[in-house]
């Protein structure tokens, strides 16, 4: 793979970054995960609305031009010849001393970036759905900033893994808060219901194009936090990000939802995300 580092493509042996960098010392960095599907960004534009929004919670500076990202993108795609996968990019408060408090001077932020081919319009999952657990949200309370910070969705992932699931629910106060890596919904007499946006959850570019896409379709999207116990008797469940789009869910904790089969709201919205991405 040729991935890009500070300004250059290199064969990814080559990429390398400071033991310094505040990325790996202190998690002070934010990334996006943007799809590619025939060679092409999906909801491009509202990743890096986001990773405008994120520098600016964190008091980051870009990197570099907008333009300049969009040439790495649209380099690394070519470059590596990518038709379906995912294009990762990173951005860190850049090396310095180590020093809790923001490094003083000019510090120039690490960006780099890479791509991961994968199968994401058949992926088999989408077919069969797939399985969640639920697990305590251990995370912080920005969890609106898509920082690097990511062990305890780590950890919850593996715990899914563990127990023979693909995605953990984290939950708070007894309400799912998201996916490890993933927004969370649930369909309940035609209705589909998913967390409200605040500083609680990540706003998904997946949820965004979702709730538009639907919308057009007339099918309601009530935003509120639901329970566990909700989701258990819901009649559909399903989660949304860049890497998986709409993905059905079939059971909760072990329990089946809908019968254990991808139900008609969810396979629709499927339907409608992919018809508009390829
Ligand atoms: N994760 N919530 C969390 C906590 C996430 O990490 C993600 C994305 C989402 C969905 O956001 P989007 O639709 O913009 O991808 C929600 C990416 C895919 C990742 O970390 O790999």
């Amino acid at each position: 793979r040729t991935v890009f580092v500070n300004g250059e493509y290199l064969p990814e042996s080559e990429g390398k970054i400071s033991i310094f960098d505040r990325g790996f010392l202190f998690a002070d960095g934010v990334y996006e995960v943007s799809a590619v599907i025939n060679g092409k960004l999906v909801d491009y534009a509202a990743h890096m609305e986001r990773l405008g929004r994120s520098l600016k919670e964190l008091r980051m500076a870009w990197p570099c031009t907008r333009d300049e990202l969009d040439v790495m993108h649209a380099e690394l795609i070519k470059r590596n010849a990518l038709t379906e996968g995912i294009i990762y990019m990173q951005v860190t408060r850049g090396a310095a001393d180590r020093t809790f408090n923001f490094p003083k001077g000019e510090v120039t932020p690490t960006l780099i970036a890479f791509t991961q081919a994968m199968s994401l319009v058949s992926n088999p999952n989408a077919v069969t759905g797939i399985k969640v657990i639920t697990t305590p949200d251990l995370r912080w309370a920005r969890r609106d900033i898509k920082t690097v910070m990511l062990l305890a969705p780590a950890l919850g992932k593996q715990e899914a893994y563990e127990k023979g699931a693909q995605e953990a629910w984290m939950v708070e106060d007894g309400f799912v808060t998201e996916g490890t890596s993933s927004n969370a919904y649930i369909v309940k007499d035609g209705k589909v219901i998913t967390r409200h946006l605040s500083n609680e959850i990540l706003a998904g570019c997946t949820r965004r194009a979702l709730m538009r896409l639907a919308k057009e379709e007339g099918v309601e999207i009530i935003e509120r936090k639901f329970t566990v116990e909700e989701a258990l008797a819901a009649d559909e469940a399903f989660l949304t990000s860049a890497s998986q789009f709409v993905m059905p869910i079939v059971e909760i904790d072990g329990k089946r939802i809908g019968g254990g089969q991808p139900g008609p709201v969810v396979r629709k919205l499927r339907e409608l995300f992919l018809k508009e991405a390829t």
